[in-house]
This record gives C-alpha cells, structure tokens and sequence, in this order.
C-alpha cells in the first residue's frame, strides 16, 4: 500500500473536530501542540497539507520547506489569514483555505459584547464588586453612569461578512445612523442596515461607536494612529475585534490618558496575550478580552471541520470549501 499524505496539524483541534481528526483514515495525521517557528519549517517539509492557527507565522520559510510539490496546501483555522504569506504560497503552488462564515455571528456578538461593555461602564462596575467598592445605591450611579446608543451615530469600519451581521445586530439598539467606510461601496449589503457609506475621515468625526470589522493589510495597518484619534469624538467608544496591528496601541493610549477618547474595547492586542502589566491592561477606560471574538463551541468546532474539509480538498485535489482567491 502507497504511504498515505501526511496532514500537519499544528495544535489541538476543539472537540468533536479533534475525534473526527483522529479518525481519518485517508491521511497520516502528525498533530502537535504548539510548534516553534523551526519545527514548524521542518515539518512542512514532509507534510502534503498544513493546518495551522492564527498565531503560526506561516511565511516564505514555510512555503520554501513545502515547495517542490510535496506540500499542496495551507489551511488556517481563522478568517483571518495575515499571518499566511499568500504570495509566497502561491509562488510555491501551495493552495490556502480558510473559515470564513462560521465565526461570523460568534464575532459579530463579541462586537456587541464589547460596545455595551464600553457603553455601560461593566469594567469599572466589575471592579466596584470585586473590589468592595460598591457603594449604596445612588441616582449618581457612584460615578458608574455609562451611557446609551439611543440616537447616536454607528461607525463600521468594513462592511464584510462580520462589519454586516455587527450592524444587523447593534442598529437594533437605537442607533439613529449607521455609517460604513470600506474601499469600495457596498450597497446591497448596506440596504440591510440602511447604512451610509462615508470616507474614513468622515467616519471618525461623526461616530459615537467604531467597530473595526476589517481585516489586517497593508492597507490598514495601525490606520487607528495619533491623526484618527484626534478626528474622533472625545465621547466615542472604540471596539476592536479584528487585529491589534489596526491600532496604533502606543496612540491609543496617549488618545485615553489625553482625554482624546471615552473608551476602548479590545479583543485583539498587540501582542498577544498582553502583559498584565500593560498600561492599557491597567487603564480604567479600556477593557481587554482574551481574543475570545469566535470562542463557542458551535464556532471553533464548525471552524475546526471547516480546515479539515479545506486541507482534505487541497491535498487531494478537489475544490476546497473555502479558498482564499488570488
Ligand atoms: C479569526 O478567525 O481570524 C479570528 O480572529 C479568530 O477566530
């Protein structure tokens, strides 16, 4: 019998998609629990197909190790693949998938999550419990009055799959406008929400929440930078699901401590995890989750299934569920 094609999977799978992992009979599977950046060049070099995590560099070393024809495919366990280098792939003939769709409403509601946390004060009303600090009740809310989205301007920055089902699920809180920039228009997907499409600029200026539902490119790398802050509302609130690189964190911080900003919600930091000791960890206005935006057990299995079925098409052949186009 001909050696099987070998599939390197570099972390545990959550789950049911790790049952269904070891059960495959049509692939040798060499899974891992983490691998350094060398082991993982090394590896790639007997593997037929790759499945990795967002926090796996794959870049030229990885491509260079695979080329040759061995390794016929990349596939990531995440929507977002800036840490694939997809020329260098392509250059090999390496396919890339991806999972796009099903992390979508888990992310979208994290989003959420993130702006009413911001909105109504939980980090500090948090601590007030933890803390002892909770006073008696008081109309002055002991200096935990947040505030509401009733009337006030939604600013999306990306009106993709995750900008989208965000305003789908935020417009509903009262929101008097939904504003969207993107590099092109998206009208059909912004009759959905009745959402506007305006400039950057524009959208920093009018905006009381700004949800950052792009995905990291050169394009918007650190464009949440000192010149952004200081076009936004000192009142707004940013949440940021995407990437940390769109933030500029050492700006971020200097807008908060300046007065520049109300809060900042993040999932995403730079890097990640971020010291505990991080003065944006510590600031009383920015509340920071653990990049937790997909964590379900409904997303990450669906995820999980998704980049199997996406390294079993490219390995053998056939069109893959989700590839990342040219
Ligand atoms: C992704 O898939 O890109 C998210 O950031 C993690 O689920």
């Amino acid at each position: 019998m001909p050696p099987r094609p070998v599939l390197l999977v570099t972390n545990e799978l959550p789950g049911a998609a790790q049952q269904r992992l070891e059960a495959l009979s049509e692939v040798e599977v060499r899974q891992f629990r983490g691998l350094s950046q060398a082991e993982l060049v090394d590896k790639a070099a007997d593997a037929d197909g790759l499945v990795c995590l967002l926090l796996d560099a794959v870049g030229a070393d990885v491509a260079r190790a695979g080329g040759g024809g061995r390794l016929k495919v990349v596939s990531t366990v995440s929507v977002g693949h800036d840490h694939v280098d997809k020329a260098a792939l392509g250059a090999h003939g390496i396919r890339l998938g991806y999972t796009p769709d099903v992390l979508t409403d888990a992310t979208a509601d994290t989003t959420v999550l993130l702006a009413l946390m911001a909105a109504r004060r939980a980090k500090a009303g948090l601590e007030a419990v933890s803390g002892g600090t909770w006073g008696r009740f008081s109309l002055g809310g002991g200096g935990l009055l947040g505030t509401q989205f009733t009337g006030k301007t939604l600013g999306i920055v990306g009106l993709g799959r995750i900008g989208l089902a965000t305003a789908q699920r935020l417009a509903p809180f009262g929101f008097a406008r939904v504003l969207y920039s993107a590099p092109r228009a998206q009208p059909a997907r912004a009759s959905l929400v009745g959402a506007q499409h305006v400039d950057f600029g524009r959208l920093l200026a009018e905006s009381d929440v700004v949800c950052v539902c792009c995905p990291l490119s050169d394009e918007t790398r650190g464009i949440f930078d000192r010149a952004a802050f200081a076009r936004m509302k000192p009142s707004a609130i940013l949440v940021n699901t995407a990437r940390g690189a769109i933030v500029n964190q050492d700006d971020l911080l200097e807008a908060l401590d300046g007065a520049r900003l109300a809060h900042a919600a993040l999932d995403v930091t730079v890097p990640e995890p971020i010291p505990p000791t991080h003065p944006l960890v510590r600031h009383p206005r920015c509340t920071i989750l653990p990049h937790i935006g997909s964590a379900t057990v409904e997303t990450r299995t669906a995820m999980a299934n998704l980049a199997i079925d996406n390294a079993l098409a490219g390995i053998f052949g056939r069109p893959m569920p989700a590839e990342v186009g040219p």
